[in-house]
């Protein structure tokens, strides 16, 4: 059975069991705390808490999908039988329709019956924490199969989420079968969630979530003992010449994979956040081609043929050809020139810890996991965890030091620096105006934006936020008016210090992924009880926000790493 056809079964064995077929959601999500969709449930979160009602949009409350997602805590053992940065997740899910039984009986029918595989044995959760066993879950497959092997696990192994700071999470049951060393199927039960400092309350609709890896399932469907032979792998690896070892040839072909998925989804390799990602899965293949002298065709082919594979399921793929092929471009010249020095200078250090790999990286861009694996001995001290923390070190340092330059010349009041009175005067009635538009179109969107930047000067505002669409006309000039409203009500802007977690709990949202100081100023925009908007920030803002004047946006574009851009200026 080939790829497409698992596919198929799935979405047909749902979709004929009263499930709507829902499309993948972009990899970058519109959770703050996440960089990447991780998992299928993420685009349905809003269903599981009864804030979005799946009935109204989908005319159903059960959906399926084949979700792109991103998972880069596996991103060390890529190379093995099993594991991979992007991978497809088949999921099947339900926001109150159908509970246990049913997400049970389908799941071992299609696994049993539509695929004609054997269950090795099944786990359910055995309790902790004062959440119990789930018994049901293990009398429901009993009930299907007196013979089936039911192993109790503990909440490393059988409970789910939350995905990001908060949200749906739940025991579950995952599914193993024969001649496959890992779970094929993670069935969730989401019955609570869990707030952001972790506490468990029962959601009134009961959910399922479930989850199930097509390049695993590939591979046990064709019989092969690990993904990298299935028909999702195979064409790539082939390309590779057969002096590269194995391990390198599974990396390559995994990261590219991700970079043209990432690629398609707006991401633009960069020094921050996802482009960061993108970046260090392109370089770590550009190494091992430069190591194996490789002719620079065999990437582009290896690039042409996963546009090849996914072309028809995710056409956007086909479409952005061009731009995916310029960008790995871009990024592989401006690589492979400093690559040859920056591995001499790495053979040339004597001891590689977290400073020394900084070094390499910020002057030749050799991602860690090169230096890492070149290092080899020499770098056995080296960890990812300090070599992240010198690395933000250094954009700290940066951070502080442009702020010190600039504000040597001109006046500096909180976050915001200007040449003279007139201009700070001018660059806070921008700043607050940020902040409305900010809360105008959160309210339009009905959603969180994540903030990815602001920038001030005395003419306009711009800020960037990651949202996976170009804004409507009509959205923008809704926001525009309720900006507008909020000046006109010439409502009182106040602030208040007080401690991190205080703000966080009044509902103020952070600006971007700053690392805050213990105590911090919250500026409300309205009053108290009701605000408009209310953000953790430096400041300055105006007082009242008729001091503003009407509020103008001017411009709506996308920017790298899948974000929005908006500019406005004030009148
Ligand atoms: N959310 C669960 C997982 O990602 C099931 O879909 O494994």
């Amino acid at each position: 059975m080939v790829h497409n056809e698992i596919r198929e079964k799935f979405l047909k064995f749902f979709e004929s069991r009263g499930h709507k077929l829902v499309p993948s959601s972009s990899l970058l999500p519109t959770d703050p705390s996440v960089l990447f969709t991780t998992a299928g449930m993420q685009q349905f979160k809003p269903y599981y808490t009864g804030q979005a009602d799946a009935q109204e949009d989908f005319g159903s409350l059960n959906a399926v999908s084949i979700q792109k997602c991103i998972r880069t805590s596996a991103i060390g053992e890529v190379g093995d039988e099993s594991h991979l940065t992007f991978f497809e997740m088949l999921g099947n899910f339900s926001f109150g329709g159908y509970w246990k039984k049913e997400a049970i009986e389908y799941a071992h029918e299609f696994i049993t019956k539509e695929l004609g595989l054997n269950i090795d044995y099944v786990s359910v959760f055995e309790g902790e924490n004062g959440i119990p066993a789930d018994t049901e879950s293990e009398k429901i497959w009993k009930s299907i199969d007196p013979t089936l092997e039911v192993r109790r696990f503990g909440r490393e192994d059988n409970f789910w989420g939350p995905t990001g700071e908060e949200g749906p999470c739940g025991p579950s049951t995952e599914v193993f079968v024969k001649g496959i060393k890992y779970e094929i199927w993670n069935i969730v039960f989401n019955e609570f969630y869990c707030s952001k400092d972790k506490k468990f309350t029962p959601l009134d609709i009961k959910g399922i979530d479930t989850g199930m890896g097509l390049e695993r399932l590939t591979s046990a469907v064709q019989n092969k003992s690990n993904i990298f032979e299935t028909d999702l792998f195979e064409p790539l690896m082939s390309l590779l010449p057969d002096l590269i070892d194995i391990r390198k040839k599974r990396v390559i072909s995994d990261h590219l994979r991700a970079a043209v998925f990432l690629l398609t989804d707006g991401v633009l390799a960069s020094n921050k956040e996802q482009g960061y990602i993108l970046r260090r899965l392109l370089r770590r293949a550009m190494v091992y081609e430069n190591q194996a002298n490789l002719p620079p065709h065999i990437f582009e082919d290896i690039i042409a043929k996963i546009i090849e594979i996914y072309g028809n399921e995710y056409s956007e793929l086909k479409a952005k050809k061009d731009e995916i092929m310029n960008s790995y471009h871009t990024e592989s010249n401006k690589f492979m020139k400093a690559l040859s020095s920056g591995i001499k200078e790495l053979q040339k250090t004597t001891v590689i810890d977290s400073e020394s790999a900084f070094k390499l990286y910020e002057s030749y861009g050799l991602p860690f996991e090169v230096i890492k694996e070149v290092g080899a001995e020499k770098a056995s001290s080296l960890t990812r965890e300090g070599f992240e923390m010198e690395r933000k070190r250094h954009q700290e340092i940066s951070r502080a030091g442009a702020e010190k330059k600039f504000g040597g010349h001109g006046i500096v009041e909180g976050d915001l620096t200007a040449a003279n009175k007139e201009e700070m005067w001018q660059k806070t009635r921008l700043h607050t105006a940020t902040h409305i538009i900010v809360a105008a179109l959160k309210k339009v969107l009905k959603q969180d934006l994540p903030q990815a930047g602001s920038d001030i000067n005395a003419e306009r505002l711009r800020f960037d936020f990651t949202f996976p669409r170009k804004l409507t006309d009509d959205e923008l000039r809704e926001a525009e008016k309720i900006a507008n409203q909020i000046v006109e009500q010439d409502v009182v802007v106040t602030k208040t210090e007080m401690p991190y977690e205080d703000a966080i709990k009044s509902g103020a949202a952070g600006f971007f992924k700053l690392k805050y100081p213990p105590m911090v100023k919250v500026f409300t925009i309205g009053p108290d009880t009701g605000y408009f908007s209310r953000e953790i920030c430096g400041g300055p803002h105006v007082s009242r926000t008729a001091e503003i004047g009407r509020i103008k946006i001017t411009k709506e574009e996308s920017v790298s790493g899948g974000n929005r851009r908006i500019r406005a200026v004030i009148e």
